[in-house]
């Protein structure tokens, strides 16, 4: 693993991914909707939120440990859902989840993973949430529900933002499909990254393994898979839907996907005990406002009565700070671990969770700040871009 050692940065952890991955799986992580308007926005948006230091605090013990779910957490990012993780990398979710419960945190395992809700959550004992999209089929919803119940997931999140596909346009050019077909990707792109295609061609054939048995019944080919799935997302989904699966699951459940105060408190009303404000990471409205400007306001409206958290360009522990002085309790990052994934596997998710745990420790000592429930708005200035 000598070119993980010189991975300083997550950026550095991008740059390995980039090497080490076919054109079509890097730009299916790196990239966003349209002009990707909104995924600079998500960078942008950190780099115009200024931390204001204090001086001669007693930082020789930084605690960053948070609670989120009911859980108590060692750092204040937990890991955010991504489907299809096995395309960047074989044993991809056990590797995320391992290394999740490594770094005490929580993992959220996505609708679309290649591993299934039981098989994630035999392999490791950290806290976990099950993602959800509420499909047209309501008895699948209501299974994946009982599903995850059963195999004791701390939480469950509710993804309201894909009421319809974003248009993704690098993958409409790389002719990226789900599951990826090698023919399809240019046989020199392969060739080129003979390493990936080597432990791609060996895995298991990849599936969509929360969902597998419905294609089966449908007697349908897994090439059809992401019609399927594309079929499957509910464009009439709305708050009464929320609602009732929030009854349904009846623990700790968060809405993602917010992006306007009044929305959260609908979520609020729907019976959520936590918001996530995020644009999926800039996959789905190009132009929608970034996280980190959506958040003061969210944290405003409900702040008081659930917990609010944030992702969505979260490249360094400073980011971290900066949310959390603006009213977030936590974090999720997608990218920065899938960067990690594609470059190396389950070391390179190890290397991205201690850069991101070291960043976050350093940050907050040079701030001057002993502790995460220490963290307030005092601490920073937000600039108009
Ligand atoms: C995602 N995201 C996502 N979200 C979700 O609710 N269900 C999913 O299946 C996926 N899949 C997915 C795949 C890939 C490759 C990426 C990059 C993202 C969105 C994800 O949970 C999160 O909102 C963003 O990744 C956060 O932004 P950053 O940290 O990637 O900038």
């Amino acid at each position: 693993m000598g070119a993980l050692g010189k991975a300083h940065n997550i950026d550095d952890l991008r740059s390995l991914a980039k090497r080490r991955l076919p054109r079509a799986m890097f730009d299916y992580i790196d990239g966003g909707a349209e002009d990707e308007v909104t995924v600079r926005a998500n960078r942008a948006g950190f780099a115009s939120v200024s931390l204001v230091p204090r001086q001669l605090v007693d930082v020789s013990d930084v605690d960053l440990s948070i609670s989120a779910f009911g859980a108590a957490l060692s750092v204040p990012f937990m890991i955010a859902p991504t489907g299809m993780s096995a395309m960047f990398h074989p044993g991809a979710e056990p590797a995320v989840a391992a290394a999740a419960a490594q770094a005490g945190t929580l993992y959220s395992l996505s609708t679309m993973a290649s591993t299934s809700i039981e098989d994630v959550a035999g392999c490791f004992s950290g806290p976990k949430a099950f993602q959800l999209y509420a499909f047209r089929d309501r008895d699948l919803t209501s299974e994946f529900i009982r599903r995850a119940r059963a195999a004791k997931y701390n939480a469950l999140i509710l993804t309201v933002d894909v009421p319809v596909a974003g248009n993704r346009e690098r993958d409409l050019r790389n002719g990226m499909t789900l599951p990826p077909a090698l023919g399809l990707m240019g046989i020199l792109d392969v060739l080129r990254h003979w390493r990936w295609a080597l432990d791609y061609a060996r895995a298991p054939r990849m599936t969509l393994a929360n969902v597998a048995h419905r294609i089966d019944e449908a007697n349908a080919d897994i090439s059809t898979l992401s019609g399927y799935i594309t079929n499957q997302f509910s464009p009439a989904m709305t708050w009464a839907d929320a609602r009732s699966i929030a009854e349904e699951w009846g623990g700790p459940f968060a809405i993602k996907g917010i992006l306007h105060p009044d929305d959260a408190r609908a979520a609020v009303d729907s019976g959520a005990s936590a918001v996530i404000v995020s644009n999926h990471g800039g996959r789905q409205l190009d132009g929608a406002i970034s996280s980190v400007a959506a958040l003061p306001a969210i944290a405003a409206a409900v702040g008081s009565q659930c917990e609010v958290f944030l992702d969505g360009g979260i490249r360094r522990g400073s980011d971290i700070v900066k949310a959390l002085a603006l009213g977030a309790k936590g974090c999720f990052i997608g990218r920065p671990y899938l960067y990690g994934l594609g470059a190396a596997g389950r070391p390179g998710v190890d290397k991205a969770m201690e850069i991101m745990t070291t960043e976050t420790r350093r940050a907050l000592a040079l701030l001057g700040c002993p502790a995460i429930r220490e963290i307030d708005e005092t601490m920073v200035i937000k600039h108009h871009t």
